[in-house]
């Protein structure tokens, strides 16, 4: 079993190689910029990690691991655009370096790569299910998406809406990277249910515990304090619109023009009421789950890397 830097590298390396096209420069630097700009490849690794642990060879899953990093890159670009977010990965996002135009352009075409280099998988029966189920997560994604940006525009959604918008905006990915592994992989039914049901969950946590980090996070290589100017209804702005009386925050929240002060006590005030601490129990509970979804594999070296990315999910600090 490879320790996850040589995953990663591999995936990286096959990155490079899929991403061969030059021409026009001008939109495939855009299209390049933010898949090699580093990133976690945190979804390639769990379906890599999920086709072993049901017994398969993860160099299997290198198509469907880079056409959903792909995507998650793609997703990225289109939602620096949508939510105005100029820094990304620590660099300027791709629609700052290049334009808008451009911007999309790229996100687009990465989207299109994703699905040519899903399509390279061995199998034939296999890769006709993976490229369903590929479409339909993109499909999700952009539902997931609508509701983030619809809520900006509302004052309240209650814990079920907000859980139902990141279950598809976030969560979807991560169950079927896992999942897209265990089917890779040949693992039995209940492995394949058991996998897609912990990367659910795992995403549940990721996207709540990423929600506490826009707050209290130091370079995070994206802008902290972003969901509050853009209005982002989320568990931490969900638990203070309930449970204050004083609603001066209220009129600072989801105000583009707020001050670098303004933003900084709308965060004292999260801190002070325990809203952060709120959510990151929440997404605590959520990994915990992940973490029990794993009990029907068999141990393996692969079954416990996934535990402790179920538990990174929650400390990780970008
Ligand atoms: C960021 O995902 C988008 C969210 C779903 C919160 P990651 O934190 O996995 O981003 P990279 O790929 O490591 O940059
Ligand atoms: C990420 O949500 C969801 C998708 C990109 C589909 P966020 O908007 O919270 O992600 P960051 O914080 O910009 O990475
Ligand atoms: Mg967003
Ligand atoms: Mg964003
Ligand atoms: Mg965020």
């Amino acid at each position: 079993m490879e320790p996850i830097d040589e995953i990663r590298e591999a995936i990286n390396k096959a990155m490079e190689n899929y991403l061969y096209e030059k021409e026009p420069p001008q939109l495939y630097m855009a299209v390049k910029h933010l898949p090699f700009s580093g990133g976690k490849r945190l979804r390639p690794i769990i379906a890599w990690l999920a086709c072993e642990a049901v017994g398969g060879d993860g160099m299997d899953c290198i198509p469907f691991a880079v056409a959903l990093e792909l995507i998650h890159t793609f997703t990225l670009v289109h939602d620096d655009i949508m939510d105005k977010d100029e820094e990304r990965r620590g660099m300027p996002s791709v629609h700052k370096k290049f334009g808008e135009n451009i911007a999309i352009l790229a996100g687009d075409a990465l989207f299109a790569k994703a699905f040519e280099i899903a399509s390279y998988i061995r199998d034939a029966g296999i890769a006709k299910k993976i490229l369903y189920n590929l479409a339909v997560m993109a499909k999700e994604i952009c539902e997931g998406q609508e509701m983030d940006i619809r809520f900006e525009g509302v004052e309240y959604v209650d814990e079920k809406e907000f859980l139902e918008m990141i279950e598809k905006k976030t969560a979807k990915m991560f169950e079927h990277a896992s999942m897209g592994g265990a089917i890779i992989g040949g693992g039995s039914k209940k492995e394949i249910k058991a996998l897609q049901e912990f990367g659910k969950n795992l995403g549940m946590a990721f996207q709540i515990w990423d929600d506490c980090l826009d707050i209290i996070g130091r370079d995070i290589g994206k802008p902290v304090g972003s969901d509050i100017k853009e209005g982002k209804k989320t568990l931490i702005y969900l638990y203070a619109y309930k449970n204050s009386e004083d609603e001066k925050w209220l009129k600072k929240y989801g105000n583009e023009n707020a001050s670098k002060k303004e933003i900084e006590e709308v965060i004292e005030f999260f801190k002070e009421i325990g809203a952060i601490e709120y959510a990151k129990n929440k997404a605590h509970e959520f990994s915990k789950k992940a973490i029990e979804k794993l009990k029907v594999l068999k141990e393996s070296d692969a079954k416990r890397k996934l535990a402790e990315i179920a538990e990174f999910a929650v400390k990780r600090e970008k």
